[in-house]
């Protein structure tokens, strides 16, 4: 078993594609030579990417929400049938909410748990099981956040998902090293995508610039190439239970001097 291969002829399996960030891991990963299994949850959000996948042999394009299990498991069967493996999968699909955590509903929390945490689970569960039967190994990479590994303001629910995303990296990591499967995970600081010109209101904006050695926010594409490094086992191929960071110097930063 190797997980060393290039990505020539691959197959990626993309949760949360028809938007931001997993929209632009669609476009590196295919420009990487890869072929694309490109889910969302319905088919409202897939319109832009059913009418690429009609002139694509090495673009798959299914609706389907990640939090149904049985959906997940019948997408993934489809996907090896079209290309008859999988070798990565990447956990784009996200919701978030920036709410003081008093006012936060308990429905909102478990709905936020759900999608980003036992959504991103049962996805890449079902995938190893594939990569595992398959014997050539592979990689999963999930999305995190810097808001799981620091306690923002607003981010109960949010925050509280992302730092479970760090740790199932870590367990899935440990528990599917014997399959040859790698699980990652990127942790990106705030990135220019529809969720973000929801969420971030100007005084967020102001803040983050405030806190942010290179005091600008990021691009999906930025994040997309993370993601490209991170699944090729030929450039990564040492790398597991990692949370790389993504994020202008954020986490990393202490005192930062001239920002008011
Ligand atoms: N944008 C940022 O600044 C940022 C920062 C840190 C982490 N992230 C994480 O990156 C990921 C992508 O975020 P984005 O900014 O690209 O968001 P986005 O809202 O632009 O895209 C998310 C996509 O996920 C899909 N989705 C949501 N729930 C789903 C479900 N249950 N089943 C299937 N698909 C579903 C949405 O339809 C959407 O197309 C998320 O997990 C997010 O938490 C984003």
């Amino acid at each position: 078993m190797t997980t060393n291969d290039g990505p020539s002829g691959r197959v990626a399996l993309i949760t949360g594609a028809a938007s931001g960030i997993g929209f632009a891991a669609l476009d590196a990963l295919a420009a990487a030579g890869w072929r694309v299994a490109a889910i969302d949850r319905n088919e409202a959000t897939l319109d832009k990417l059913r009418q690429r996948a009609a002139g694509s042999a090495a673009l798959h394009v299914a609706a389907c929400d990640v939090c149904d299990e049985a959906a997940v498991t019948a997408v993934v069967s489809d996907v090896v049938k079209r290309f008859g493996r999988i070798d990565g999968v990447v956990n784009s699909a996200g919701i978030g909410a920036d709410i003081p955590a008093l006012d936060t509903p308990v429905d909102l929390f478990r709905r936020i748990l759900d999608v980003n945490v036992i959504g991103s689970f049962i996805v890449a569960r079902a995938v190893a099981r594939v990569i595992k039967e398959g014997g050539n190994g592979g990689a999963i990479v999930n999305m995190a956040s810097i808001s799981g590994l620091r306690g923002s303001k607003g981010r109960v629910a949010y925050g509280a998902s992302k730092g479970a995303v760090v740790t199932m990296t870590q367990v899935l990591a440990n528990d599917l090293a014997e399959f040859g499967i790698r699980v990652n995970a990127i942790a990106p600081g705030p990135i220019e995508t529809p969720m973000v010109a929801k969420l971030h209101s100007k005084e967020d904006r102001e803040l983050y610039m405030r806190y942010m050695p290179m005091a600008r926010y990021g691009t999906p594409a930025e994040i997309a190439s993370a993601v490209v490094f991170l699944l090729d086992g030929s450039v990564s191929g040492f790398i597991t239970g990692e949370i790389l960071a993504v994020d202008g110097g954020y986490r990393g930063a202490g005192i930062i001097s001239g920002r008011k």
